[in-house]
Protein backbone atom coordinates (compact mmCIF):
# COMPACT_ATOMS: atom_id res chain seq x y z
CA UNK A 1 0.00 0.00 0.00
CA UNK A 2 2.81 2.58 0.85
CA UNK A 3 3.99 2.08 -2.82
CA UNK A 4 0.81 2.76 -4.19
CA UNK A 5 0.56 6.46 -2.24
CA UNK A 6 4.40 6.84 -3.17
CA UNK A 7 2.60 6.61 -7.08
CA UNK A 8 -0.24 8.69 -5.84
CA UNK A 9 1.80 11.31 -4.78
CA UNK A 10 3.79 11.39 -7.85
CA UNK A 11 0.80 12.27 -9.41
CA UNK A 12 -0.56 14.59 -7.16
CA UNK A 13 -0.90 18.23 -6.74
CA UNK A 14 0.12 20.82 -3.81
CA UNK A 15 1.75 17.65 -1.94
CA UNK A 16 5.05 16.15 -2.94
CA UNK A 17 7.00 12.72 -1.79
CA UNK A 18 10.33 13.70 0.67
CA UNK A 19 10.95 10.35 2.48
CA UNK A 20 10.52 6.85 3.64
CA UNK A 21 10.42 5.08 6.80
CA UNK A 22 10.21 1.48 6.59
CA UNK A 23 12.61 -1.14 8.39
CA UNK A 24 12.94 -3.30 5.15
CA UNK A 25 16.25 -2.29 3.26
CA UNK A 26 14.04 -3.35 0.07
CA UNK A 27 11.61 -0.80 0.45
CA UNK A 28 14.38 1.53 1.61
CA UNK A 29 16.38 0.91 -1.35
CA UNK A 30 13.53 1.42 -3.46
CA UNK A 31 12.88 4.80 -2.57
CA UNK A 32 16.13 6.11 -2.46
CA UNK A 33 16.33 5.01 -6.31
CA UNK A 34 12.83 7.34 -5.97
CA UNK A 35 15.05 10.33 -5.41
CA UNK A 36 14.00 9.71 -1.71
CA UNK A 37 15.47 10.21 1.79
CA UNK A 38 14.68 6.90 3.12
CA UNK A 39 15.29 5.99 7.04
CA UNK A 40 14.83 2.75 9.05
CA UNK A 41 12.25 4.11 11.72
CA UNK A 42 10.08 6.53 12.05
CA UNK A 43 12.36 8.32 15.17
CA UNK A 44 14.95 8.34 12.30
CA UNK A 45 12.77 10.19 10.19
CA UNK A 46 11.80 12.55 12.50
CA UNK A 47 15.16 13.39 13.98
CA UNK A 48 15.98 14.69 10.03
CA UNK A 49 13.19 17.11 10.59
CA UNK A 50 12.43 15.82 6.61
CA UNK A 51 8.43 16.16 6.74
CA UNK A 52 5.06 18.18 7.59
CA UNK A 53 2.62 14.99 7.55
CA UNK A 54 3.16 11.72 7.29
CA UNK A 55 1.23 8.59 5.93
CA UNK A 56 0.68 5.41 7.69
CA UNK A 57 0.86 2.10 5.75
CA UNK A 58 2.81 -0.26 8.43
CA UNK A 59 0.39 -3.07 9.32
CA UNK A 60 -2.55 -2.33 10.99
CA UNK A 61 -1.24 -3.10 14.23
CA UNK A 62 1.23 -0.64 14.51
CA UNK A 63 -1.11 2.12 13.31
CA UNK A 64 -1.88 3.49 17.06
CA UNK A 65 1.31 3.36 17.84
CA UNK A 66 3.40 5.24 14.74
CA UNK A 67 -0.26 7.60 14.88
CA UNK A 68 1.05 8.69 18.43
CA UNK A 69 4.72 8.87 17.61
CA UNK A 70 3.82 11.00 14.95
CA UNK A 71 1.05 13.21 16.68
CA UNK A 72 3.75 13.95 19.44
CA UNK A 73 6.40 15.06 16.85
CA UNK A 74 3.57 17.68 15.15
CA UNK A 75 3.30 16.14 11.98
CA UNK A 76 -0.33 15.67 10.24
CA UNK A 77 -1.60 12.17 9.75
CA UNK A 78 -3.09 10.17 7.13
CA UNK A 79 -3.51 6.68 8.83
CA UNK A 80 -4.53 3.71 6.71
CA UNK A 81 -7.49 1.93 7.20
CA UNK A 82 -8.66 0.77 9.76
CA UNK A 83 -6.11 3.04 12.06
CA UNK A 84 -5.91 0.50 14.81
CA UNK A 85 -7.44 -2.87 15.35
CA UNK A 86 -9.93 -1.74 18.16
CA UNK A 87 -12.31 1.05 18.36
CA UNK A 88 -10.41 2.14 21.41
CA UNK A 89 -7.22 2.41 19.36
CA UNK A 90 -8.85 4.57 16.55
CA UNK A 91 -10.17 7.04 19.52
CA UNK A 92 -6.88 6.64 20.93
CA UNK A 93 -5.07 7.82 18.07
CA UNK A 94 -7.83 10.76 17.66
CA UNK A 95 -7.03 11.76 21.30
CA UNK A 96 -3.08 12.08 20.06
CA UNK A 97 -4.06 14.49 17.21
CA UNK A 98 -5.80 16.15 19.50
CA UNK A 99 -3.10 16.35 21.68
CA UNK A 100 -0.38 17.15 18.79
CA UNK A 101 -2.58 19.59 17.74
CA UNK A 102 -2.70 17.97 14.27
CA UNK A 103 -5.09 16.60 11.61
CA UNK A 104 -5.92 12.93 11.40
CA UNK A 105 -7.39 11.36 8.42
CA UNK A 106 -8.61 7.81 7.67
CA UNK A 107 -7.45 6.33 3.87
CA UNK A 108 -11.01 5.77 3.15
CA UNK A 109 -10.49 5.79 -0.32
CA UNK A 110 -14.17 4.98 -1.27
CA UNK A 111 -14.90 8.69 -0.79
CA UNK A 112 -12.81 10.33 -3.96
CA UNK A 113 -14.68 8.15 -6.27
CA UNK A 114 -16.36 10.14 -8.53
CA UNK A 115 -18.95 8.11 -9.44
CA UNK A 116 -19.76 7.71 -5.59
CA UNK A 117 -19.71 10.98 -4.70
CA UNK A 118 -22.17 11.68 -6.99
CA UNK A 119 -24.28 8.79 -5.98
CA UNK A 120 -23.84 10.19 -2.53
CA UNK A 121 -25.11 13.69 -3.69
CA UNK A 122 -28.24 11.76 -5.18
CA UNK A 123 -28.69 9.56 -2.28
CA UNK A 124 -28.93 13.10 0.12
CA UNK A 125 -30.81 15.16 -2.35
CA UNK A 126 -33.93 12.19 -2.30
CA UNK A 127 -33.39 11.11 -6.12
CA UNK A 128 -34.54 7.31 -4.60
CA UNK A 129 -36.55 8.18 -2.50
CA UNK A 130 -36.65 6.55 0.94
CA UNK A 131 -33.58 4.07 1.06
CA UNK A 132 -34.36 0.52 1.24
CA UNK A 133 -31.35 -1.26 0.83
CA UNK A 134 -27.85 -0.76 0.16
CA UNK A 135 -25.65 -3.85 -1.05
CA UNK A 136 -22.09 -3.62 -1.12
CA UNK A 137 -19.61 -6.20 -2.65
CA UNK A 138 -15.75 -6.57 -2.66
CA UNK A 139 -13.89 -9.34 -4.21
CA UNK A 140 -10.25 -9.43 -3.94
CA UNK A 141 -8.17 -11.08 -6.70
CA UNK A 142 -5.87 -12.99 -4.15
CA UNK A 143 -5.63 -12.85 -0.44
CA UNK A 144 -2.62 -10.84 1.58
CA UNK A 145 0.38 -13.11 2.75
CA UNK A 146 -0.64 -15.14 5.89
CA UNK A 147 1.25 -13.27 8.16
CA UNK A 148 -0.69 -10.59 7.23
CA UNK A 149 -3.84 -12.20 7.27
CA UNK A 150 -3.21 -13.14 10.84
CA UNK A 151 -2.62 -9.85 12.53
CA UNK A 152 -4.77 -8.01 10.22
CA UNK A 153 -8.38 -8.39 12.48
CA UNK A 154 -9.43 -11.09 9.14
CA UNK A 155 -11.54 -10.33 6.77
CA UNK A 156 -14.18 -8.95 8.15
CA UNK A 157 -12.07 -6.01 9.72
CA UNK A 158 -9.36 -6.19 6.76
CA UNK A 159 -12.19 -5.79 4.19
CA UNK A 160 -15.30 -4.70 5.84
CA UNK A 161 -14.14 -1.45 7.27
CA UNK A 162 -14.35 -0.27 3.68
CA UNK A 163 -17.89 -1.25 3.40
CA UNK A 164 -18.96 -0.29 6.48
CA UNK A 165 -17.78 2.98 6.24
CA UNK A 166 -19.02 3.53 2.44
CA UNK A 167 -22.39 2.65 3.70
CA UNK A 168 -22.50 5.12 6.68
CA UNK A 169 -20.94 8.04 4.30
CA UNK A 170 -23.60 7.03 1.14
CA UNK A 171 -26.65 7.36 4.03
CA UNK A 172 -25.99 9.38 6.54
CA UNK A 173 -27.25 6.53 8.68
CA UNK A 174 -24.86 5.02 11.11
CA UNK A 175 -24.74 0.61 11.45
CA UNK A 176 -26.67 0.01 14.21
CA UNK A 177 -26.74 -4.01 14.22
CA UNK A 178 -24.66 -6.61 12.29
CA UNK A 179 -24.77 -10.40 11.87
CA UNK A 180 -23.02 -12.48 9.58
CA UNK A 181 -22.25 -16.02 7.95
CA UNK A 182 -18.99 -17.33 6.56
CA UNK A 183 -17.94 -19.26 3.73
CA UNK A 184 -16.38 -22.97 4.72
CA UNK A 185 -14.70 -23.18 1.09
CA UNK A 186 -10.79 -22.24 1.66
CA UNK A 187 -8.55 -23.24 -1.27
CA UNK A 188 -5.88 -23.64 1.30
CA UNK A 189 -4.72 -24.10 4.98
CA UNK A 190 -7.51 -22.03 6.05
CA UNK A 191 -5.97 -19.12 8.17
CA UNK A 192 -7.27 -18.76 11.81
CA UNK A 193 -9.89 -16.06 12.07
CA UNK A 194 -9.43 -14.77 8.71
CA UNK A 195 -12.22 -17.03 6.64
CA UNK A 196 -12.27 -16.61 2.53
CA UNK A 197 -15.12 -15.15 2.16
CA UNK A 198 -18.62 -13.79 4.26
CA UNK A 199 -21.84 -12.12 4.08
CA UNK A 200 -22.90 -9.37 6.60
CA UNK A 201 -26.25 -8.18 7.10
CA UNK A 202 -26.67 -4.92 9.42
CA UNK A 203 -29.83 -2.52 9.86
CA UNK A 204 -29.04 0.97 9.69
CA UNK A 205 -29.77 3.54 12.16
CA UNK A 206 -32.29 5.00 9.73
CA UNK A 207 -34.59 2.13 8.62
CA UNK A 208 -32.14 1.53 5.45
CA UNK A 209 -30.71 -2.65 5.66
CA UNK A 210 -27.43 -2.98 4.42
CA UNK A 211 -26.12 -5.80 3.01
CA UNK A 212 -21.72 -6.62 2.73
CA UNK A 213 -20.10 -9.12 1.04
CA UNK A 214 -16.46 -10.26 1.28
CA UNK A 215 -13.70 -12.62 -0.49
CA UNK A 216 -10.63 -13.32 -0.64
CA UNK A 217 -10.36 -15.00 -4.20
CA UNK A 218 -12.07 -13.57 -7.43
CA UNK A 219 -10.78 -14.81 -11.20
CA UNK A 220 -12.15 -11.51 -12.28
CA UNK A 221 -9.10 -9.55 -10.38
CA UNK A 222 -9.97 -7.04 -7.36
CA UNK A 223 -13.57 -5.89 -7.82
CA UNK A 224 -16.22 -3.61 -6.17
CA UNK A 225 -19.74 -2.97 -6.58
CA UNK A 226 -22.71 -1.83 -4.81
CA UNK A 227 -26.53 -1.73 -5.58
CA UNK A 228 -28.95 0.69 -4.43
CA UNK A 229 -32.84 0.31 -4.14
CA UNK A 230 -34.84 3.32 -3.08
CA UNK A 231 -38.64 3.88 -3.18
CA UNK A 232 -38.34 5.62 -6.40
CA UNK A 233 -35.17 4.38 -8.02
CA UNK A 234 -32.41 1.80 -8.20
CA UNK A 235 -28.75 1.87 -9.19
CA UNK A 236 -26.11 -0.50 -9.64
CA UNK A 237 -22.36 0.42 -10.07
CA UNK A 238 -19.34 -1.81 -11.25
CA UNK A 239 -16.85 1.06 -9.77
CA UNK A 240 -13.82 -0.92 -9.59
CA UNK A 241 -13.72 -4.26 -12.34
CA UNK A 242 -11.29 -5.57 -14.17
CA UNK A 243 -7.93 -3.50 -15.38
CA UNK A 244 -9.89 -0.47 -15.32
CA UNK A 245 -10.21 -1.26 -11.54
CA UNK A 246 -6.30 -0.21 -10.90
CA UNK A 247 -6.53 3.40 -12.41
CA UNK A 248 -10.16 4.16 -10.47
CA UNK A 249 -7.95 2.89 -7.49
CA UNK A 250 -4.81 4.96 -8.36
CA UNK A 251 -6.78 7.91 -9.19
CA UNK A 252 -8.87 8.04 -5.85
CA UNK A 253 -5.68 7.93 -3.76
CA UNK A 254 -4.27 10.70 -5.76
CA UNK A 255 -7.80 12.61 -4.95
CA UNK A 256 -7.37 11.55 -1.69
CA UNK A 257 -3.74 12.69 -0.55
CA UNK A 258 -4.91 16.27 -2.56
CA UNK A 259 -8.13 16.49 0.09
CA UNK A 260 -5.33 15.31 2.81
CA UNK A 261 -2.79 18.07 1.80
CA UNK A 262 -5.63 20.84 1.37
CA UNK A 263 -6.59 20.05 4.81
CA UNK A 264 -3.09 20.50 6.32
CA UNK A 265 -3.71 23.89 4.31
CA UNK A 266 -6.93 25.04 5.96
CA UNK A 267 -7.70 22.61 8.75
CA UNK A 268 -10.85 21.20 6.93
CA UNK A 269 -11.02 17.57 6.82
CA UNK A 270 -12.56 16.11 3.75
CA UNK A 271 -12.02 12.58 3.86
CA UNK A 272 -12.83 9.93 6.59
CA UNK A 273 -12.02 11.33 10.38
CA UNK A 274 -10.90 8.95 13.38
CA UNK A 275 -14.62 9.19 14.94
CA UNK A 276 -15.75 7.54 11.38
CA UNK A 277 -12.84 4.99 10.70
CA UNK A 278 -14.18 3.99 14.84
CA UNK A 279 -17.42 3.59 14.13
CA UNK A 280 -16.86 1.20 10.85
CA UNK A 281 -14.32 -0.70 13.36
CA UNK A 282 -17.31 -1.00 15.50
CA UNK A 283 -19.87 -2.58 13.16
CA UNK A 284 -16.86 -4.94 11.36
CA UNK A 285 -16.33 -6.33 15.09
CA UNK A 286 -19.57 -6.71 15.60
CA UNK A 287 -20.02 -8.32 12.14
CA UNK A 288 -16.90 -10.51 13.42
CA UNK A 289 -18.67 -11.70 16.72
CA UNK A 290 -22.03 -13.09 14.84
N1 LIG B 1 -7.04 1.31 1.60
C1 LIG B 1 -6.91 0.11 1.05
O1 LIG B 1 -7.65 -0.26 0.16
C2 LIG B 1 -5.82 -0.79 1.56
C3 LIG B 1 -5.36 -1.84 0.76
C4 LIG B 1 -4.33 -2.63 1.26
C5 LIG B 1 -3.82 -2.38 2.51
N2 LIG B 1 -4.30 -1.35 3.26
C6 LIG B 1 -3.78 -1.08 4.61
O2 LIG B 1 -2.43 -0.66 4.49
C7 LIG B 1 -1.68 -1.14 5.59
C8 LIG B 1 -0.47 -1.89 5.07
O3 LIG B 1 -0.91 -2.99 4.31
P1 LIG B 1 0.07 -3.68 3.23
O4 LIG B 1 -0.74 -4.69 2.52
O5 LIG B 1 0.79 -2.64 2.46
O6 LIG B 1 1.09 -4.40 4.23
P2 LIG B 1 2.58 -4.90 3.92
O7 LIG B 1 2.89 -5.87 5.00
O8 LIG B 1 2.69 -5.30 2.49
O9 LIG B 1 3.49 -3.60 4.08
C9 LIG B 1 3.67 -3.00 5.33
C10 LIG B 1 4.98 -2.20 5.28
O10 LIG B 1 5.14 -1.59 6.56
C11 LIG B 1 6.50 -1.72 6.93
N3 LIG B 1 6.63 -1.58 8.38
C12 LIG B 1 6.59 -2.53 9.33
N4 LIG B 1 6.82 -1.99 10.54
C13 LIG B 1 7.00 -0.66 10.35
C14 LIG B 1 7.27 0.42 11.22
N5 LIG B 1 7.40 0.27 12.55
N6 LIG B 1 7.43 1.67 10.68
C15 LIG B 1 7.31 1.84 9.35
N7 LIG B 1 7.05 0.85 8.47
C16 LIG B 1 6.88 -0.39 8.97
C17 LIG B 1 6.89 -3.11 6.40
O11 LIG B 1 8.30 -3.26 6.33
C18 LIG B 1 6.23 -3.08 5.04
O12 LIG B 1 7.05 -2.48 4.06
C19 LIG B 1 -2.62 -2.02 6.43
O13 LIG B 1 -3.07 -1.29 7.54
C20 LIG B 1 -3.77 -2.30 5.49
O14 LIG B 1 -5.00 -2.43 6.18
C21 LIG B 1 -5.26 -0.55 2.79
Amino acid sequence: MGQLHLSALDAASGVEAAAVADPSERVRAGATSRGLSAYASVDALLESGDAQAAIVAAPSALHLSLVERLAEAGLHVLCEKPCGTAPEETSHARDAAERGGVLLQVGFWRRFVPTLVDLRDRIHAGVFGELSAIACWQWDERPPPRAFRETSGGIVVDMGVHEFDQLRWLSGQDVDRVSGLASGVAYDDPVEGDPESVALLCSLSGGTLGIVSLGRRFSEGDSCWLEVIGTQGHERIDFMAGTDGERVFHQALISQVEAFAAAVRDRVLRGAGADDASQALRAALAGTAG
